[in-house]
């Protein structure tokens, strides 16, 4: 287990880009040689919400018969199913492209799971070109990611997903 003083902030000195790029390495290692992807995705999301402070929800939405289901993840309970194309996390399944959102309110469709999250981030994760699933951010703090954040969790999810096994992860 962390150290709980040897938080991802705790040193707000080291540069973003370097956390993410030690973050990537902590959830390679996670995932490294096993096989089950509830397991790698359970840890991967307890990792991140252990490391990135200010978060009220982080976790995956796997892509399951043309809709996007919740898989695992820190936080509340959260909307079970989506469907592509709704809210930021079926806007980021459905065009590929990363969602960030500084003002949840200001987001056309946004669906409040937890009415705390004020800002979020969504990007989507591929296998083989295809988008598999989502990996969703969300913060009580508006405006809580920036492009750094983003470019910094692209490297943590290209760190962890080639290792997962996305054909039975998105299994119905
Ligand atoms: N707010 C998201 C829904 C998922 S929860 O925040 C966990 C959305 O609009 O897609």
């Amino acid at each position: 287990m962390h150290d709980p003083d040897a938080a991802y902030d705790a040193d707000p000195a080291t540069p973003k880009p370097r956390r993410y790029a030690e973050l990537a390495e902590r959830v390679r290692g996670l995932v490294a040689g096993e096989p089950d992807a509830i397991a790698n995705l359970a840890n991967v999301a307890a990792e991140l919400g252990a490391w990135l402070p200010d978060l009220n929800w982080v976790g995956f939405y796997l892509l399951k018969d043309g809709g996007l289901v919740v898989g695992p993840f820190q936080g509340r309970p959260a909307c079970t199913r989506i469907a592509l194309g709704r809210g930021v996390c079926g806007a980021a399944a459905a065009t590929g492209a990363p969602q960030l959102v500084p003002d949840v309110g200001a987001f056309p469709g946004h669906i409040a799971c937890d009415a705390r999250s004020r800002s979020e981030l969504v990007l989507p994760i591929r296998h083989r070109g295809a988008v598999v699933a989502v990996l969703d951010l969300d913060s009580p703090r508006l405006a809580r990611f920036d492009d750094e954040d983003l470019a910094g969790l692209e490297a943590v999810v290209a760190a962890f997903a080639p290792a997962i096994d996305w054909v039975r992860a998105t299994r119905t």
